[in-house]
């Protein structure tokens, strides 16, 4: 508040908390765009879904707050469930139409619902000129641009490129849950998109011919389940027969219990 008074821009890193560099990127990103950042961290029980991970998603705030205070965050908003939700479910939400049923929204009802709908009160609570998220959870970030484009949220969204580890794997909060061995084979989902992106590169445009490629890197990991594997739309998330430039390909697998995503832009 003090800083919007002052003149200074705030940005926004809203985050479900056990940092990693991949969060810690947004708010280098954030710092270069605003003299004021923010950090949110907050465990929100409206996008996950009755069987997913929600008693067990990892949580070390202690470590977080040190991460944060690290990396420069001049603010951690980090409120409880009361807080947010002080009447329980709210009676309103966000919903972004077909949009949230394509890719993980097809998969996972109603979790998009649940991010619109907490980004859009994160929003209105610390009112940032700028938001940033990841490129990692492109569907989000889409969904996001569209809300605050379609609702005239007074906000730019920003979105930063994947921050991954040194064997390709994106850097996420659940590579926690992964064992040894599916640890090592979570290298499978960039590998795949890597080559389509090189397929592509190379002048392949038929979307079967460059998934067929992918899925072929894929089955050479046995503890991979692929959920979903397509070449979409960047803006209207559509499946697409012929690739151009700035389509993105995606991909959701299960590795034992663990889901993890990852998407490359076809450029
Ligand atoms: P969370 O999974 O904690 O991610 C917070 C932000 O960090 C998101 O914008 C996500 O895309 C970004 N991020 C995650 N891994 C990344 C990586 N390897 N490289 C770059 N950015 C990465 O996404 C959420 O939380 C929630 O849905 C939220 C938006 C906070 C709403 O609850």
């Amino acid at each position: 508040m003090r800083a919007r008074q002052a003149g200074q821009r705030v940005a926004l890193v809203p985050t479900m908390g056990y940092l990693h560099e991949g969060h810690l990127s947004l708010v280098d990103r954030a710092r270069r765009q605003a003299e004021w950042v923010a950090l949110s961290i907050f465990v929100n029980p409206l996008q996950f879904g009755p069987s997913e991970d929600l008693a067990r998603y990892p949580r070390d705030l202690e470590r977080d707050l040190a991460a944060a205070g690290a990396r420069g965050v001049d603010l951690v908003f980090a409120p409880e469930v009361a807080e947010m939700y002080p009447h329980g479910e709210p009676a309103v939400v966000v919903v972004a139409e077909h949009l949230q049923d394509r890719l993980c929204g097809a998969v996972r009802p109603g979790h998009f619902r649940g991010v619109l709908t907490v980004v859009a009160k994160l929003l209105g609570i610390v009112r940032p000129d700028t938001a940033v998220f990841g490129q990692k959870d492109f569907q989000q970030s889409v969904l996001i641009r569209r809300m605050v484009r379609d609702l005239d949220i007074e906000v730019e969204i920003d979105v930063a490129p994947t921050v991954r580890e040194a064997d390709g794997v994106a850097m996420s909060s659940r590579n926690s849950y992964l064992r040894p061995d599916e640890r090592a084979q979570a290298r499978a989902l960039y590998e795949a998109l890597s080559v389509g992106r090189d397929r592509f590169r190379a002048g392949w445009t038929v979307a079967s011919d460059l998934l067929k490629s992918m899925r072929a890197v894929l089955s050479a990991y046995p503890l991979v389940k692929v959920e979903y594997l397509e070449v979409v739309d960047a803006e209207t998330l559509e499946s697409l027969s012929r690739v151009s430039p700035g389509c993105v390909a995606a991909v959701a697998a299960y590795l034992g219990e663990t889901r993890l995503i990852d998407n490359v832009v076809l450029d």
